[in-house]
C-alpha cells in the first residue's frame, strides 16, 4: 500500500517517477497493491485555499497511469471517499500520546519551513492519518521515499500499542514496513533535491521541448568552466540523472569523457536530454490517452474506491469488536 498527498495541482515530477512510481509499477506485478490519492492530507497545508485539491487529485491519477501503474493489476482509491479512514483515525487517536506525534521530525521541520500557521491539530495528526490509510487495508509493505521513514516508524509503534491493548498482543492491525527504491535521490535542475517548492522540477506533463530546455539550464560541476576543463561527474546533477536513464556502459563513457575534458557540458546535456526524452516517450504517450478521457480516469478511481470500502468496513468491524464498541 502506498499513497501520495495531493498538493499544488497534483503534477508529478521525475523525483516521484524514479523515486517511487517505478517501485509501484513493480509492486503491481507481485502484490495485491493499493494506491491512495491522499486528498485529505492536502488540507494539512492547503486548508486556507483548497481550490486546487479536486483538480489535483485527477491530475495525479493521470500521472500514475502515465507512469505505467496498471489499473487492472492494482487498486487506486480516493482517501476522502473512504470515511472508515477518518473513523479509524478518531479511534486510534485515543491511544496515541501527543508526545509521539510532536517528536516526529517532519512536524517541527515543516513548521520551520512553512511557518507556524500550519501547526494545526490536523497537521499534528498527519502521520496518524497516514497510518490509518495503510491500516484500513492492512498494508504490510509501503513503497515510499526515504523522507517517510519516521512516519512508518511511528506507524509501527501505534500498531504495536493497539495490538497490545486490545488484542492480547496478537496481530490484528499489521505493522507496515517501508520499502525504498534502489536509486539515488533525484536532483533538480539546480542540483538540490527535485521539488516543486524549489522550482527545479521536470514534470511528467512537460513536453520533450520543455524538458530539453530545462536540461540545458541544469547546473553542472562548478569547477568545469571551459569545455576542455576536466570535470567531476560525482558532483554533477546531470551525471546523477544519467544513472537513472542509461546503462552502466553508457554512464562509464560519459564519466570518462567528462573527467578527461573531451566531453563538454553543452554536448553532454544535449545527449542526455535525448536519452531522457526517449525514456519519457512511452509515459507521454500514455499520458495523452488518459488526459483525453477523464471519464475513464474517474471510473478507475471509483471502482478502486468501492473495493477499498468493502475491505475497510471489515477492518472497522474487527477494530470496533477489539475495542469493545461492538
Ligand atoms: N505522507 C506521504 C508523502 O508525503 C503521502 C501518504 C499519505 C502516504 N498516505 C500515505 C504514503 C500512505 C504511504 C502510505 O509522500
Amino acid at each position: 500500500m502506498s499513497g501520495m498527498r495531493v498538493s499544488g495541482g497534483g503534477r508529478l515530477h521525475l523525483g516521484h517517477y524514479f523515486g517511487v512510481l517505478r517501485q509501484w509499477v513493480k509492486f503491481c506485478e507481485t502484490a495485491d497493491a493499493f494506491f491512495e490519492v491522499a486528498d485529505l492530507h492536502g488540507y494539512t497545508t492547503d486548508f486556507a485555499d483548497p481550490s486546487e485539491i479536486r483538480s489535483g487529485r485527477h491530475e495525479m491519477v493521470v500521472d500514475w497511469l502515465a507512469a505505467g501503474v496498471d489499473p487492472k493489476r492494482c487498486t487506486m482509491f480516493l482517501q476522502s471517499a473512504v470515511p472508515e479512514i477518518a473513523e479509524l483515525q478518531l479511534l486510534l487517536s485515543m491511544i496515541v500520546p501527543t508526545s509521539w506525534l510532536e517528536r516526529v521530525p517532519t512536524y517541527k521541520g515543516q513548521i520551520e519551513a512553512l511557518g507556524s500557521e500550519i501547526a494545526t491539530y490536523g497537521f499534528l495528526g498527519y502521520p496518524l492519518m497516514q497510518l490509518c490509510d495503510i491500516a484500513i487495508v492492512k498494508g504490510a509493505f509501503v513503497p515510499v521515499g526515504r523522507d517517510q521513514s519516521a512516519h512508518l516508524e511511528f506507524a509501527r509503534e501505534v500498531v504495536r500499542r493497539f495490538n497490545y491493548l486490545y488484542n492480547g498482543g496478537q496481530e490484528l492491525l499489521v505493522e507496515p514496513k517501508p520499502t525504498f527504491a534502489e536509486v539515488p535521490e533525484v536532483p533538480g535542475t539546480d542540483g538540490r533535491k527535485m521539488s516543486k517548492s524549489y522550482d527545479n522540477a521536470i514534470y511528467l506533463a512537460d513536453t520533450a521541448d520543455e524538458t530539453a530546455a530545462k536540461v540545458k539550464k541544469m547546473v553542472t560541476d562548478p569547477l568545469k568552466v571551459r569545455r576542455n576543463d576536466p570535470g567531476r561527474p560525482e558532483v554533477c546533477p546531470v551525471f546523477t540523472m544519467w544513472n537513472l536513464v542509461a546503462d552502466p556502459e553508457k554512464t562509464a563513457t560519459v564519466a570518462a569523457g567528462c573527467r578527461s575534458g573531451v566531453l563538454g557540458c553543452v554536448a553532454d546535456k544535449t545527449d542526455f536530454a535525448e536519452h531522457l526524452n526517449e525514456t519519457l516517450r512511452p509515459i507521454r504517450e500514455r499520458r495523452a490517452v488518459y488526459a483525453a478521457d477523464p471519464a475513464q480516469v474517474d471510473a478507475i478511481l471509483a471502482e478502486g474506491t468501492a473495493r477499498t470500502r468493502e475491505i475497510a468496513a471489515q477492518t472497522m468491524r474487527e477494530v470496533k469488536t477489539a475495542m469493545k464498541l461492538l
